[in-house]
């Protein structure tokens, strides 16, 4: 049986950063499902048709990782048949030996109820804000109220909203520096193991 990591959090909460590493540190496939939605978004048109027919080389595409392409994913989000679209390729590429570290909004809740380990990951909103500012080179006042934004619109959401799942360890990573972050995670994940 593939070992499982399933992270959620809302956006620019460290998780990324946490998935990642926690996959390199065991060796696990990772997947930072966000981009399936980004790519879905940015493909314009019909969002159930654009998940319906996503294919690798739209998860390259440049533009992915802007602003805008989020706040354009999570509009799409939103929208059942959309996700639903997603879920068959999420799980596979979970099912994946080792181990697979997915991170997004609802995989401890909907894609992987199962996995044995579950960290949702948070961050204060003046921390996200700053992190994203940083990253993508702009005003973190703007970033704060698109990340506000966003995640209202997840998190109150019918379909899958973004919430912690109820076995979810919860990691703070305010006040956090990323090599202690991801040591928290990495402890976690060896007491379960
Ligand atoms: O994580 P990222 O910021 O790339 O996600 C972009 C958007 O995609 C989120 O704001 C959310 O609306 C949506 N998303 C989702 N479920 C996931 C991952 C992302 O609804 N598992």
């Amino acid at each position: 049986m593939p070992f499982i990591i399933a992270i959620d959090g809302p956006a620019a909460s460290g998780k990324g950063t946490i998935a990642r590493a926690l996959a390199d540190r065991f060796g696990f496939h990772h997947l930072d499902t966000g981009l399936l939605y980004r790519a879905t978004g940015a493909k314009g048109g019909d969002a159930v048709a654009a998940a319906r027919t996503l294919t690798a080389a739209d998860l390259t595409r440049e533009g992915l990782r802007s602003a805008e392409a989020g706040q354009a994913a999570s509009r799409i989000a939103a929208i059942p048949e959309v996700r639903d679209a997603l879920v068959a390729f999420q799980r596979h590429f979970a099912a994946q030996e080792p181990g697979a570290v997915l991170d997004g909004r609802d995989i401890g809740t909907v894609i992987c109820p199962d996995a044995p380990v579950k960290l949702y990951v948070v961050a204060s909103d003046a921390v996200r804000a700053a992190r994203r500012a940083a990253e993508l080179g702009a005003d973190p006042d703007e970033m704060l109220a698109q990340l506000r934004e966003r995640d209202l619109r997840d998190s109150q959401r019918a379909a899958a909203p973004l919430r912690p799942a109820e076995d979810a360890v919860v990691l703070d990573t305010s006040a956090l520096s990323i090599e202690a972050a991801v040591a928290a995670a990495i402890a976690h994940v060896e007491r379960v193991r």
